[in-house]
């Protein structure tokens, strides 16, 4: 089925511009709106909605699209969810999974065998009195156990793999579901003397499946591979239970695993949620931000807890939502700790988290790194209220003046970390690296006007790119965006998005990053107009001192 039509019609009926100010504070720019990016920690905004184009871009990290694209990836769904999910808004009615049969069938399909999968644990669950003495052992009661779709898979090789062959699914599906490995003489099942956690998604539909063994044994836990249903970086275990709280109380808490989840669950705290088996990263803080702006995150007491929450920390604050972090004692997790302690020692511990200064004061002091080292992760906060209360606050704990403050901490580089230019490139060229660097940095946008001229970009995209942003004194996003079609728009994008050079300069090398690549370009555009002449020449002496010269300058480019 061709989705040309409905596409047609929702981008129609919707406004691209009020669907994204859903998720994105915009503010007008000539014909454009702007903002910050939702899908990578930025301080000045780069992100772009053209309502006449019906687009929008990020020219921080590269994203763009149409609202399709943009509901895809900040709801983490595929395709055929979004327009669902976006005909829905629109008033429209289309049922993908009547209509379409190649795609999104195998992706229904998988989710089917999850469901399919789920129950047949669950089932297994309820025949197996070790594991069901082992849920007891660990304390989990029936009614949570059910609520969390806890099952078990038995000691067989292909139990529930026989069990789905019933079920006429297709081979692809049943390949691709991550329920299964191929082996020799066919399938073996992933999961098997375990007791299996469904993972869900926000909309309660099992995923993919944490699996933890009941006795000792390595791996402890399993987890599902990625599929076409699963993507672990968008997940957090117990969200769709926990959202309506998360809602309500307007705070979230994040625990390490699946028994910590369901443990503050069954004692009533239920806005846990923990990542799968990982430390926190951009995505889960990005799907976070739909739901709250403030964080509890708990951490063991220990050496390697206290460095992740700090890691945590940096990326919570680099996305404008705040954070308290409750330390437990060494030993204990959530689990361990509401079994021994009861839910009213937790809530007491609860109250007495740290708030993101006081846990960073209290762990390393006072001393100038640590107050630097604070100040950085204020530094970053693109929310300037937020910002000033914070190194308000810092002052007033500290015992330090704002301004000293300020003034002493060395300027932070803008996204924490320090990317250099990769020795071997392989990535964009350097008048594509220009450009983004341009984009990224308008402070260098000035080096590199009053050194190249138009007439000395080789690729036409770029030098058209230029040749608009050089009418103004400084780079413009939306003067580009404008300028530039789609095509050509998406075109950048392609080339100037690549996690290498993902922005991330100190303002000391990015004069030096800039006059290298000018250098580059000079010396590539010198080699070329050599080569062209080396060509032309058919005097034997003249054409020596041609490829002398050029083998000079090749000696250089090798240097620089
Ligand atoms: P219990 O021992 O059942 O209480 O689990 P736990 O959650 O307390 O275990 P732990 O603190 O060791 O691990 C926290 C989370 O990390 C788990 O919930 C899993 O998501 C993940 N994890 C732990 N061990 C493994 C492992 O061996 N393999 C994988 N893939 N993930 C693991
Ligand atoms: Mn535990």
């Amino acid at each position: 089925m061709d989705y040309t039509q409905i596409r047609e019609e929702i981008k129609e009926r919707l406004d691209i511009v009020q669907y994204i100010s859903n998720y994105v504070n915009l503010t007008k720019k000539g014909n454009n709106f702007s903002g910050i990016c939702p899908f990578h920690a930025e301080n000045t905004p780069s992100f772009t909605v053209s309502p006449q184009k019906n687009m929008f871009h990020c020219f921080g990290c590269g994203v763009g699209g149409d609202i399709f694209t943009f509901t895809m990836k900040m709801d983490g769904i595929n395709y055929f969810d979004a327009i669902n999910k976006l005909a829905k808004q629109a008033g429209i009615h289309v049922d993908i999974s009547e209509t379409n049969k190649t795609k999104n069938s195998q992706y229904t399909e998988i989710l089917n065998i999850q469901r399919t999968a789920m129950d047949f644990f669950i089932n297994n669950l309820k025949n197996t009195s070790n594991a069901l003495e082992y849920l007891k052992k660990r304390g989990l009661d029936d009614n949570t156990i059910e609520r969390f779709g806890v099952g078990y898979a038995v000691e067989h090789w292909d139990m529930l793999y026989k069990h789905i062959r019933t079920k006429g699914y297709t081979q692809s599906a049943i390949s691709g579901c991550g329920l299964f490995a191929a082996k020799q003489h066919g399938f073996y099942d992933t999961f098997r003397s375990r007791i299996t956690f469904p993972i869900f998604n926000t909309h309660s539909e099992p995923i993919a499946f944490g699996g933890r063994l009941t006795g000792e044994g390595s791996p402890k836990y399993l987890n599902s591979p990625e599929t076409a249903v699963f993507k672990k970086k968008n997940v957090l275990y117990g969200l769709n239970m926990a959202k309506d709280t998360i809602f309500k109380a307007n705070y979230i808490i994040i625990v390490e695993g699946y028994m910590d989840t369901l443990m503050c669950h069954q004692y009533g705290i239920t806005n846990a949620v923990a990542p799968l088996g990982t430390a926190l990263t951009d995505s889960h803080v990005q799907i976070i931000k739909r739901y709250t702006k403030n964080l509890v995150v708990i951490f063991d007491g220990d050496r390697a807890g206290i460095n992740a929450a700090k890691r945590a920390l940096a990326i919570i604050y680099a996305h404008g939502l705040e954070a308290k972090v409750l330390s437990l004692p060494t030993g204990d997790d959530p689990d361990s700790f509401l079994r021994k302690n009861g839910l009213n020692k937790f809530l007491e511990l609860l109250n007495q988290s740290l708030d993101f200064i006081d846990f960073m004061l209290q762990i390393a002091g006072k001393t100038t790194e640590n107050i630097e080292a604070i100040y950085t992760i204020i530094n970053n906060i693109s929310d300037k209220i937020l910002k000033s209360k914070l190194t308000t606050t810092l002052a007033e704990r500290a015992g330090i003046s704002e301004s000293i403050i300020r003034e002493n901490v060395k300027k932070p580089t803008k996204y924490g970390k320090i990317a250099t230019m990769p020795k071997s490139w392989t990535g964009p060229s350097e008048e594509e690296y220009l450009l983004m660097l341009s984009l990224n940095y308008p402070e260098c946008f000035k080096q590199i006007k009053i050194n190249l001229s138009l007439d000395e970009f080789d690729n036409p995209l770029v030098k058209k790119s230029f040749n608009k942003l050089y009418e103004n004194s400084l780079p413009s996003f939306d003067a580009l965006s404008d300028y530039l079609s789609e095509t050509e728009l998406a075109c950048l994008t392609a080339h100037i998005n690549n996690p290498l050079i993902n922005p991330a300069i100190d303002d000391d090398e990015l004069a030096k990053t800039v006059s290298d690549c000018i250098n580059k370009i000079k010396r590539k555009r010198v080699e070329l107009e050599l080569r062209k002449k080396i060509q032309s020449t058919t005097d034997e002496k003249i054409l020596c001192g041609y490829v002398e010269e050029l083998m000079t300058k090749k000696r250089q480019m090798l240097k620089g």
